[in-house]
């Protein structure tokens, strides 16, 4: 139907359409979002179990009320709950499935937020709170798209907002298996990524993958005196952290074997603006080499996320028996969650200091993606994001993970997917004062209202 990014009159009025019927949502899908921004759905900690239900069956309420014909609340193995919604293709259109997730990330200490996490707060035309960006506002996106087309989109629409992606997507695959005709879709549209600025749109090409493991080394029985056998006798806390410190090389390259680096040529970015956004401190250096995308993008990364040890006040003169950390790697396009898993245990294995007794518990794993955005599907978010923003689309790459993509890649070869997103280099994503750009989600949102129209066949 639209066929050209140059604008007849047929174009033009239908985007003056959707310009004003997205604008007249704009408003009551923000006041959802600080609705669902209250609830807080934090899947992996088991003592809000409770809200990531409500946070699910609000989503499934919001889903009924913009129309849907049919909507499940769906869960597999003891997963998190996920919504599945539908509305029907008009004859002969395609079906498009869009994506987000409902879970959320901890605060990180309530107490270090400018205002409280669950608490929706604007401040400066930004809306602050836990999943304001990730990823309650892809939520409220998918959503507001759905209420400007008053229900009735031009395509056919499966809304697909999981309740655990934040854990790594867990039980994914049952519920593809279980759910795998309702799933399936011509186009998938993944609102969950980030623009480099609030008025350029961004199309993700690549993600990372990331592995996770629990690194626990043992040294003694039980805690001994510090000084009566110290000096002979080691502690568990000090080989581990010897044991950590041979993940980099003095450059700051991840040093484990095996792992792919990829070197694809990027244009660099701002070396200042990427370490003001960071909040990186004067005087600290960059890890590793390559330009700053190609090590985000491409490279491995690897950190220690945790630490079990007793608390500084809490210290005494005893040697510690042992130690736990939780080390993630991030992997590169091009690598293998399970080959990256071997390759950290074999690595930690063979650095381990002093003889100490080593246990490396794998934790969450997901697959990194890249793909090339050739076809139809892609000119069609080019044409539509590029009116929305009034920028040309970017291709990217990102740094995070979503393992979804992956997996919903191999079990729906066909379809094109489409990474997009609300979130821009400010909004602080798993960080303290997460926030939304108010004017960016009504780009959003207008985006993928022009983009729904542009895949009508
Ligand atoms: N939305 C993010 C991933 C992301 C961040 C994509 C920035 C693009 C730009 C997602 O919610 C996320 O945080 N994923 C986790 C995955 C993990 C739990 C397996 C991540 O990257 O840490
Ligand atoms: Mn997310
Ligand atoms: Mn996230």
């Amino acid at each position: 139907m639209v066929a050209s990014h140059v604008a007849s009159p047929l174009v033009s009025d239908l985007r003056e359409t959707l310009k004003n019927a997205t604008a007249a949502v704009l408003p009551g899908a923000r006041a959802d979002l600080e609705r669902l921004v209250r609830i807080p759905s934090i899947w992996a900690d088991p003592a809000h179990a409770e809200d990531t239900h409500r946070s699910a069956e609000t989503v499934a309420e919001l889903a009924r009320t913009a129309g849907a014909t049919s909507v499940r609340t769906v869960a597999a193995d003891g997963g998190a709950p996920a919504v599945i919604a539908h509305w029907p293709a008009p004859q002969g259109q395609p079906t498009v499935l869009l994506y987000a997730h409902h879970d959320v990330q901890p605060t990180g200490g309530d107490q270090h937020w400018t205002s409280p996490p669950f608490q929706p707060t604007e401040r400066d035309g930004r809306l602050y709170g836990r999943g304001a960006a990730d990823d309650k506002a892809g939520v409220m996106t998918h959503l507001a798209v759905l209420r400007a087309y008053d229900g009735r989109p031009p395509v056919g629409v499966t809304l697909f907002i999981e309740g655990e992606e934040e854990s790594g997507s867990p039980t994914l695959t049952a519920l593809l298996a279980q759910h795998h005709d309702l799933l399936t879709a011509d186009v998938i549209v993944i609102a969950d990524a980030a623009n480099p600025a609030v008025d350029v749109p961004a199309l993700t090409t690549s993600l990372r993958g990331l592995v996770d493991c629990t690194v626990e080394v043992a040294m003694l029985q039980r805690p001994v005196h510090s000084g009566m056998s110290g000096g002979p006798i080691g502690d568990a806390l000090t080989a581990l952290c010897r044991l950590m410190t041979s993940l980099h090389d003095d450059e700051g390259e991840v040093a484990v074997p095996g792992l792919v680096h990829g070197s694809v040529a990027t244009p660099d970015t701002d070396e200042a603006t990427f370490r003001a956004d960071a909040g990186l401190l004067d005087g600290v250096e960059l890890l590793g080499c390559g330009s700053i995308p190609e090590r985000i993008w491409h490279k491995p990364a690897a950190a220690v996320l945790g630490i079990d040890a007793p608390r500084v006040g809490e210290a005494s003169n005893v040697l510690l028996p042992r130690a736990r950390a939780m080390v993630s790697l991030r992997i590169a396009p091009g690598d293998d969650p399970v080959a990256a898993q071997r390759a950290l245990t074999a690595h930690l294995e063979a650095n381990v200091p002093w003889g100490a007794r080593l246990t490396v518990t794998p934790g969450a794993g997901g697959a990194p993606f890249s793909l090339q955005a050739v076809g139809s599907p892609y000119d069609a978010a080019r044409r539509a994001f590029a009116a929305a923003y009034g920028n040309d689309v970017v291709e990217t790459g990102m740094g995070g993970s979503i393992p979804f993509i992956a997996e919903f890649a191999r079990t729906f070869p066909g379809a094109a997917v489409l990474v997009t997103g609300v979130g821009d280099p400010a909004s602080r994503w798993h960080g303290i004062d997460e926030s939304l750009h108010l004017e960016m989600f009504g780009r959003g949102v207008l985006a993928e209202a022009l983009l729904l129209a542009e895949l009508t066949r």
